[in-house]
């Protein structure tokens, strides 16, 4: 396929030019990149903060668990932010230009939102993903002026992505590559900047605990750097799903790593360990059953009143085990995770009965351990696979 087929027939009207403005079509070279910077900076500042939702069950006495709420962007998940940190790192080092074809590999939630700022600036837009993505997300690349090409194998996309980009003079996003440096980690309104900011009024503000599943490992690796930057005593805690090469890879200090089944939760674990999980920001990591994350995404629905995505189920799990391991310590204080996406784009998967008696799942045991561990503050060892801890010199 040639890249002159993918140029985004869906400009924007912000791509297009507004009434006193040039169109950035009309522009060129640093010209270009700094109309495109202003709309990109525009956009985020049209947009608001994400919400920290205090749940409102106390599962364990004197310990409150609060999550970081980012489905709420407009692209409906936590790769909004990774998106705009990517193309800007691309448009700021001149990679990323006014006839740049973009492509990249994913899972689907950093594909939608890469379409969204594609259109944005009027570039074309290609998304490598694994075949069994979820339809709503395709959907989503498509709405937004993006194409899809589906590879069989997942690990096949890294490879297939690049082989297009190359062949078609494309821009390669690589977010398994760069998401740990395109963001701002010491600040600039960065997730964990933002999560630190808000619980600034709470009674216990800074979290004994942050928990997060990776992907990239993106996220987890900008919350740990903030967390030494700013000097604070909270604990990283990354959980991993159960087909995942991370667990082992930060077990065992061994980048090699690999896992050969793809994750069955969409967005978190992955067949090697990406280059931007950062290892040496984790204090703690447990790896969670796919079982138990669709357990929890399911409970977790019901307590919030709507639906959650399976890697905020994942989170869950490991907020449930840093709560545990408080309480054994009498510890008391605050946990934060992250909702990263809705459920709504899980309906054929996670909330649909017959998908997971295909896959094998029976939920059923984890869910009665979640919901037994909602009534007594008791986490069973069983709700995990495996828990790693160590205490580092910046910890201690
Ligand atoms: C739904 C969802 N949750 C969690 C993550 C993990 O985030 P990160 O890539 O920052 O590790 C992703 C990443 O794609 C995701 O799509």
């Amino acid at each position: 396929m040639s890249a002159a087929h993918h140029r985004s027939d869906a400009r924007s009207p912000a791509a297009a030019g507004r009434a006193g403005r040039p169109a950035l079509s009309a522009l060129s070279g640093k010209a270009w990149a700094r109309e495109a910077v202003r709309l990109i900076e525009a956009e985020g500042r049209r947009t608001a903060d994400t919400h920290l939702i205090a749940l409102p069950a106390p599962i364990f006495p004197g310990i409150d668990i609060y999550m970081k709420d980012e489905s709420v962007h407009p692209t409906g998940s936590l790769k909004h932010r990774l998106a705009r940190s990517l193309i800007l790192y691309g448009i700021c080092s001149g990679a990323i230009g006014k006839d740049t074809v973009l492509v990249e590999a994913s899972s689907g939630s950093t594909a939608v939102s890469e379409a969204y700022y594609a259109r944005l600036l009027g570039l074309s837009f290609y998304a490598v993903l694994p075949r069994n993505t979820s339809r709503s997300k395709i959907e989503a690349i498509l709405q937004h002026g993006g194409r899809c090409h589906f590879v069989d194998e997942p690990s096949a996309i890294y490879e297939e992505a690049g082989r297009f980009a190359a062949e078609n003079n494309g821009y390669y996003l690589d977010q398994f590559t760069y998401a740990e440096r395109v963001t701002d980690w010491r600040g600039n309104n960065n997730i964990a900047e933002s999560i630190f900011e808000q619980m600034s009024l709470e009674h216990h503000r800074e979290p004994r605990w942050i928990v997060m599943a990776p992907g990239t490992g993106g996220t987890s690796a900008t919350i740990g750097r903030y967390i030494v930057y700013r000097g604070f005593a909270t604990r990283l805690c990354v959980a991993d799903p159960e087909h995942s090469a991370f667990f082992a890879g930060w077990r065992d200090a061994d980048a090699g790593a690999a896992c050969p089944r793809a994750s069955r939760i969409e967005g978190v674990g992955r067949p090697r360990v990406e280059r931007s999980f950062i290892p040496g920001v984790v204090d703690a990591m447990v790896k969670v059953p796919d079982a138990a994350s669709v357990a929890a995404c399911r409970v977790l629905s019901r307590l919030l009143c709507r639906r959650v995505g399976g890697s905020t189920g994942t989170n869950f799990v490991g907020a449930l085990w840093a709560g545990a391991r408080m309480r054994a310590a009498g510890e008391e204080g605050s946990v934060v995770t992250l909702i990263c996406d809705s459920g709504d784009r899980y309906a054929d998967t996670y909330f649909n009965d017959a998908w997971l008696a295909a896959q094998g799942i029976d939920i059923a045991p984890h869910a009665a351990m979640i919901e037994r561990a909602l009534e007594t503050g008791e986490v069973p060892a069983k709700l995990f696979l495996d828990e790693g801890f160590r205490t580092q010199p910046h910890t201690a």
